[in-house]
């Protein structure tokens, strides 16, 4: 039986992983391009320290242009708007790199102004540079005010691919309690009977699918805790994720897992997607299946679930 999948065409590419890899250590970026990752992102903000932005930026740029990145997506984190790093960042890596790179992400997005320079910098650059590739933006909520313009933000710029949830500086913003090392999300259980970020989440993934985005979630901050980094990813995709940062390469293989349909859900779905054709040809719009009812809202589910095992090739 033919399965007729819902119109997915605009959808991003996969962004179940994401690499964070600071950008003045030069043998992570090797070790980045050997990872299996979906994207590498370059970082010239909070990995870096000041006294080596400049030096970082360079780096990435030799990086770019001379690791072989075996056909990963490249994205470059840019420094805040509010520092006097950010419009050299952008115009320095786009104009010697902007070839290789598939998007900048801006941290610390406030408002749509924040993408609004970006992206008519990035116009004259591709302009001037007569690049092929449109740059993408990336916009990483985390900061109270950007989380209550963030349905504005999504759609500030066409070339916005993702949203991104910035959960350490999220929570600095709030005053929430610091309550591990790292600040990304361990332990949160200890403190909130519940899952402490699931409205700032929700609220995302509202916003970015309104305007046809990936959310991507933040990293797990305890790398050495591979069953909490399972539990954080998969609440993140329960509710809509698409994918998470990682800030270590040994988090990636368990953070594409979880954002892969597994064998299991693509046998549900194909059941569901026959059932529902069966019910057509029977003049029926709900019908059931091993005890459960399917119906148009099921079969949206399903068919978003083989699009995506098709795009990842599980299919
Ligand atoms: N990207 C690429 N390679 C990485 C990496 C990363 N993010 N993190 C660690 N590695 C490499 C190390 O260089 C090391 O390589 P080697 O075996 O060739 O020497 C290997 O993976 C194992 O690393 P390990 O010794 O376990 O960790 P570490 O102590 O070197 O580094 C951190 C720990 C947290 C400092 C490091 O993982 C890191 O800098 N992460 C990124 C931080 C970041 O980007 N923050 C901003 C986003 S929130
Ligand atoms: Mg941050």
């Amino acid at each position: 039986m033919d399965i007729k999948l819902i119109n997915r065409e605009n959808s991003p590419k996969p962004r179940r992983s994401v690499l964070s890899v600071p950008g003045h250590i030069e043998k992570m970026h090797l070790k980045a391009s050997k990872s299996n990752a979906d994207v590498i992102m370059l970082d010239l903000e909070d990995s870096v320290p000041v006294e080596s932005k400049e030096e970082a930026r360079k780096r990435v740029i030799t990086s770019l242009k001379e690791i072989d990145w075996e056909n990963k997506t490249l994205s470059v984190r840019i420094n805040g708007t509010d520092t006097p790093f950010a419009y050299n960042d952008v115009i320095e890596i786009t104009e010697e790199a902007g070839s290789m790179i598939d998007s900048i992400v801006i941290p610390k997005v406030n408002d749509a102004k924040d993408s609004h320079f970006v992206s008519l910098l990035l116009d004259g650059i591709e302009m001037n540079k007569g690049l092929k590739n449109k740059i993408g933006i990336e916009l990483s909520i985390e900061t109270a005010p950007g989380m209550e313009k963030v349905s504005e933000i999504a759609h500030s710029s066409a070339r916005a691919v993702s949203l991104v949830f910035g959960i350490a500086d999220y929570s600095a913003s709030i005053g929430a309690r610091l309550k591990s090392i790292s600040g990304h999300g361990e332990k949160e259980e200890e403190i909130y009977p519940g899952h402490r970020w699931h409205y700032a989440l929700s609220r995302l993934v509202m916003a970015g699918k309104a305007s046809g985005l990936a959310v991507i979630d933040a990293p797990y901050g305890n790398f050495s805790d591979p069953e909490g980094l399972m539990k954080s990813a998969g609440l993140s995709a329960a509710l809509g994720c698409d994918g998470k940062w990682a800030i270590h390469p040994s988090q990636i293989d368990t953070i594409n897992e979880v954002f892969s349909p597994s064998e299991e859900d693509v046998e549900r779905a194909r059941k569901i997607v026959e059932a529902h054709a069966e019910a057509q040809e029977n003049g029926l719009g709900a019908v059931s299946l091993e005890g459960r009812m399917v119906d148009r809202a099921t079969i949206r589910m399903a068919e978003d679930l083989l699009f995506k095992a098709k795009y990842l090739k599980l299919i």
